[in-house]
């Protein structure tokens, strides 16, 4: 037996594992994304088990020489690589960091006459923004990035013989899934108008500047574009943030809104709840108002503010079924369900953790939960039992819930 004495800590080992990153998406790390399932002494041989993400991934090589680098550099000699394929990778083993620090980015139109088949999307630089910065500053023409299937609600079923109003209302970079949906809207109803209101720090961090007059040209009468500037307008209208107060004021003086109107948002949070509200108390209905949220201001917010007081000392009997998997387990009533399946080790699927972007949907099947916020779900799905995880809390001393319904 070749036994190490003095063998590092499991807690050192998984640091300098996690030192590692994805060599295609560098800013997240093989443990981040759930590459490194687990590792074991094996007769005096580190054996370290890599689940690649998908088989024959061409990175798992590279993966496996970063860690036995990692490793060496570390006094660790005797490392044995062994990929593991089932069960196979999926998004769920990304941990709670790693999809902190991937993020979804909007479609942006192609561009006329360059290749209709290519997909684009805006990455505007955040401060500390760990995947804007690298995509930002590292990213180049030739590297190949793995990215997850397209999700969301941000669309409204188009109809060619329509003649619509759509309002669109963008936040910074939140005008990268809005610009390609006024270019699919103009082009497929003919009788559509579109009205967006973009709201900026300054002129200089328009996106798409010279797209929007584009469209401007090529759909005459049927696109306006409102610009609201925080900074160098001297028109009061137009300068400011949009809040309540600007949208009533666009309603009042240059933006008629009604109940048959269509509304595209896409921004912060604060501006996108703003925005919904003004809409809603002119009478556009809730399931013509779509939401795609650029950055929440609060994600991890955790208190409830329902119609019953959440009693932290409560508890609750949760059955949890994500992808088959079933486990039941006690909870707080303050706790949501996603959270209390999240610490149940359960893989519940989330992005925005605010009510947003419905990644986090599942069936109440038995007991009752109430959602502190929904932006992402339709009534009818209310009605049947859907509720949003990240937002709902049970009522009830039992509750059932179920991940895979559809
Ligand atoms: S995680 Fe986005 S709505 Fe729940």
């Amino acid at each position: 037996m070749e036994a190490i004495d003095n063998k590092p800590s499991a807690d050192r080992i998984w640091n300098w594992l996690k030192a590692v990153p994805d060599p295609e998406i560098p800013v997240v790390s093989v443990v981040d994304l759930g590459i490194v399932r687990d590792f074991a002494w094996e007769e005096g041989v580190l054996a370290v088990r890599v689940t690649p993400t998908y088989s024959g991934c061409p990175a798992t090589a590279v993966i496996s020489m970063s860690i036995e680098e990692a490793l060496r550099i570390n006094g660790i000699d005797e490392i044995r690589i062994e990929t593991v394929l089932s069960p196979p990778w999926t998004t769920d083993w990304i941990s709670d960091e790693g999809k902190e620090k991937l993020k979804a980015y909007g479609i942006a139109p192609p561009v006329d006459g360059i290749n209709d088949e290519v997909l684009r999307v805006g990455i505007k630089r955040v401060d500390g923004g760990w995947f804007s910065s690298w995509a930002n500053e590292e990213l180049k023409v030739g590297d190949t990035l793995e990215a997850m299937k397209p999700m969301g609600n941000f669309y409204a079923d188009l109809d060619p013989t329509a003649a619509r109003r759509y309002l669109g209302f963008a936040g910074g970079s939140g005008i990268t899934p809005l610009i390609s949906i006024i270019k699919t809207v103009l082009e497929e109803e003919p009788k559509s108008t579109f009205s967006l209101v973009y709201g900026n720090r300054s002129a200089a961090s328009v996106m798409f500047r010279e797209e929007l007059e584009d469209l401007k040209n090529i759909y005459l009468g049927r696109l306006s574009v409102l610009h609201i500037l925080e900074t160098e307008s001297d028109i009061d209208l137009f300068s400011g943030r949009v809040d309540r107060e600007k949208c009533d004021a666009l309603f009042d003086a240059w933006l008629p809104v009604g109940p048959d109107d269509y509304a595209f948002i896409c921004g912060p949070e604060p501006m996108m709840l703003a925005v919904s509200d003004a809409l809603k108390s002119r009478g556009v209905a809730k399931d013509k108002i779509k939401f795609e949220l650029f950055k929440s201001s609060h994600p991890k917010k955790a208190k409830a503010k329902t119609s019953q007081e959440a009693d932290a000392t409560a508890t609750c009997e949760a059955t949890v079924t994500v992808d088959g998997i079933s486990r039941t387990f006690g909870m707080t009533k303050d706790q949501t369900i996603l959270e209390a399946a999240l610490a149940a080790n359960l893989g519940a699927p989330f992005a925005c953790k605010a009510g947003v972007c419905s990644t986090c949907r599942a069936k109440v099947i038995e007991g009752e939960g109430e959602m502190e916020a929904n932006f992402a779900l339709e009534d009818y799905e209310v009605e049947h039992g859907f509720v949003l995880t990240c937002q709902c809390r049970p009522l009830s001393d039992k509750i059932v819930i179920d991940y895979d319904q559809h």
